[in-house]
């Protein structure tokens, strides 16, 4: 029945229609004239939309997120097209809508796919009121260079741990009624030097064992549409990869939802210096398997009806298309109710989701002395510092458009409102994050936040800040950067704290006053002083509208900090790339002695995390000893709250294969659960090792293997987990 109604509106249709189902445009409501960083006219490029949608030649649309607009522009698709076929609205639905979720990597620290999937949910329900019926999230590429500013977007640097949250987002977004976009396929996080956009040359070892996983398990998940990525990827563009986009994709995955191009990435085949002129690029790009063409501008694809040879290509990209109008719902009712949609916007139950994410997400790096929680009944001031602390637009974070500043709860409103009456709080921003503004592609939702830079008297506002500090009963200092100085087109080529906030926060800590750091970022970034002389750091990140009320839960202890990281924590940018899943690749001595200037090990390890409780691990088992190379061992250990709060801890595995067909990785996460365990409370935990856990993609056989071995699995809270046990796989 639904083929058929398919296949009706495809008979019917032109090929300019064709073309124009495959044809995605930006549509801009924005202010103002032309904007050159697109290279758009936004006076232009509205009617020329809209004039392609009175001819019923545009599929899609991006960029809308007003409802009655979206009804609007719907209605001029539905009269303009002949076969009445409605538009599908996609945007970049990243962390929330209106309420604006901690930024993704955060969400990722909580290591609790239920925390991810419910933010989505909500993120997914604002969107479809609104009228958006598909975001380009979540994001699943690997990130191993944080000097890549698309590290934010990610789940960090380890496939287990990334396919887990893949799979989470794509729940919550389909589950809360919108397609999900996982991108961007493949490898796009390997750029070289971590410069955003350049070329990822990357071994197929690592692709099918590392950047590949998070992209399966999203297909797995059911994921309706992927993007691909702008880059080369091994000196082919990946948005006209064949391999990529149908055989690995489709053919060896079974993937049956619609490919997007990332924007103009199908023009840009021309760039790359790939394809001969735009025509070549669209008759190449349908071909590779790129269903629908996002266009910043003139689409490439308006010369498919040119190029005959692409026909069934055409056929079978519009059909998907098609399939997901009607899988939407989309060509029966394909109008939103907006007044329905103010009333979901402003769910206050959607505000909670957001605070109790940007709860679950926070990482304590170090808390000496059990500084933190803070005690605000034994407290008569705290001095809050730092430009970070009271702004608004970098609370909530980069990839955000359609938030409400208003609400936004910035760390000094969140510590005002719960430090009580009789705490007095004071506020210094002390210096600017960075005396040198850095210019990004999205500053027109909100760029860098200088504090009054013609009447900041940056001497007198740090002497005042250090002032304040000396004069409280502890100094809370809130650094990092600038939201626009991460994200996309934001890389950077140093790892330190921006401007002077490092020299503010040790000539506060030189008072003597108890110091605690908030780091505001979605990077690691340089902190090896403050990990030496800053009793407790927290990490926040961008923690979203409702974060500052978050970070206050955590500091006065209404709720304990439990994330843990997902990034190996350099000492220096010269460390990169450092992950820990690596080889061992020489003699064990020799480890800690790869650099002559520094230590090889980082400064933070992937997976640690402290919070208010205190746990051990103990009774780790192995049942059975041995297995054939298809059987599966289950690991079980005991792990006790010893500490005085109840708290969460995420129990880690890590399994390593002694010897084998390849030199496998030291250790590899294979196993994690967050638990919340009361004060004296144990809890068994129970991992599954199987063959889908042991397995591994072979370079020379090109396949994936089992080899027969003896293996190491160690169990705790981080990677470093001394508790281990080893197993055997047979070759029986
Ligand atoms: C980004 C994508 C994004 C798209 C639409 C591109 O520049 O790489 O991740 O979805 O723009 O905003």
């Amino acid at each position: 029945m639904t083929d058929e109604r398919i296949e009706d509106l495809l008979r019917g249709m032109t090929p300019a229609q064709k073309a124009g189902q495959l044809t995605q445009y930006f549509y801009f409501q924005l202010p103002g004239e032309a904007d050159p960083a697109l290279g758009v006219d936004a006076g232009e490029q509205p009617r020329a939309v809209e004039a392609a949608l009175g001819r019923g030649e545009a599929g899609s649309l991006l960029f809308v997120t007003d409802p009655d607009e979206i009804n609007r522009l719907q209605r001029l698709a539905v009269e303009g097209n002949p076969h009445g076929i409605p538009l599908l609205f996609g945007y970049d639905v990243i962390h929330g809508l209106r309420t604006i979720l901690p930024v993704p990597i955060a969400m990722a620290a909580s290591w609790d796919p239920e925390t991810i999937e419910r933010g989505q949910a909500v993120a997914a329900r604002e969107a479809r009121a609104v009228g958006i019926h598909w975001t380009f999230a979540p994001m699943v590429d690997i990130a191993r260079d944080p000097r890549w500013g698309r590290i934010i977007e990610g789940a960090g640097e380890d496939p287990f741990l990334g396919a887990a949250v893949a799979a989470a987002q794509v729940r919550g977004f389909q589950g809360g009624g919108i397609i999900a976009g996982p991108k961007h396929f493949a490898a796009y996080g390997a750029a070289l030097g971590g410069r955003d956009y350049d070329e990822a040359n990357v071994s197929e070892y690592e692709l099918w064992n590392v950047y590949f996983p998070p992209f399966r398990a999203a297909v797995e998940a059911g994921a309706g549409n992927i993007m691909t990525a702008y880059m080369d990827l091994n000196g082919v563009p990946a948005s006209g990869s064949h391999w990529l986009l149908t055989k690995v994709l489709r053919e060896t995955w079974g993937f049956e939802g619609f490919v997007v191009s990332d924007a103009n990435a199908v023009k840009n085949l021309e760039t790359h210096g790939f394809a001969a002129g735009p025509a070549d690029a669209a008759a190449r790009a349908v071909v590779a398997g790129v269903d629908l063409e996002m266009a910043v501008s003139e689409p490439a694809y308006a010369h498919l009806p040119a190029a005959p040879q692409t026909g069934d290509a055409v056929d079978a990209s519009v059909r998907r298309i098609l399939e997901a109008k009607l899988r939407l719902g989309l060509l029966d009712r394909p109008y939103v109710d907006a007044d329905r949609a103010r009333e979901i916007l402003a769910d206050p139950q959607h505000r909670e989701v957001a605070r109790e994410a940007a709860r679950r997400g926070a990482v304590l790096l170090r808390n000496e002395g059990d500084l933190l929680p803070l005690d605000a009944g034994r407290l008569g001031s705290i001095a809050v510092l730092g430009p970070l602390a009271d702004s608004k637009r970098d609370t909530i974070g980069p990839w955000v458009f359609d938030f409400d500043l208003d609400e936004t709860v910035t760390v000094l409103d969140g510590i005002r409102g719960a430090a009580g009456d009789k705490v007095r709080v004071e506020y210094a921003p002390g210096v600017q994050v960075s005396q040198r503004v850095f210019p990004s592609l999205f500053d027109m939702f909100g760029g860098n936040t200088p504090l009054d830079p013609e009447g900041f008297d940056e001497e007198a506002e740090f002497a005042r800040a250090v002032r304040l500090a000396a004069a409280s009963d502890v100094a809370v200092v809130v650094a990092g950067e600038w939201q626009n100085m991460i994200g996309e087109a934001a890389s950077r080529s140093s790892l330190e704290l921006p401007g002077r906030q490092l020299e503010l926060l040790q000539a506060v800590a030189a008072t003597g006053t108890p110091t605690v750091l908030l780091v505001m970022n979605g990077r690691p970034l340089d902190l090896r002083w403050a990990a030496e002389h800053v009793p407790a750091i927290l990490d926040i990140w961008y923690p979203g509208s409702q974060g500052g009320a978050a970070v206050a839960d955590l500091l006065f202890g209404a709720a304990s900090p439990g994330g843990k990281l997902l990034f190996t924590w350099p000492r220096t940018v010269g460390q990169v790339p450092i992950h820990y899943a690596h080889t061992r690749s020489h003699e064990p001595q020799n480890q800690g002695r790869r650099y002559w200037d520094e230590q090889s090990t980082p400064l933070y390890a992937f997976g640690h995390g402290l919070s208010y409780g205190r746990f051990t691990y103990d009774g780790l088992t192995v049942e059975p000893a041995a297995v054939a190379p298809d059987g599966v061992v289950t690991v079980s250990v005991e792990v006790t709250n010893t500490g005085g709060r109840e708290a969460p801890e995420v129990v880690q595995l890590y399994l390593h294969q002694r010897h084998g067909r390849a030199s496998r990785p030291v250790r590899e996460l294979k196993g994690f659960e967050r638990v919340v365990l009361a004060p004296g409370e144990t809890r068994r935990v129970q991992f599954t090792i199987g063959p889908a856990q042991r397995q591994y993609w072979h370079p020379a056989e090109r396949d994936w293997v089992l080899d027969a071995a003896t293996f190491d699995v160690w169990v705790g809270g981080s990677s470093t987990a001394e508790l281990g046990t080893t197993f055997e796989v047979e070759d029986r």
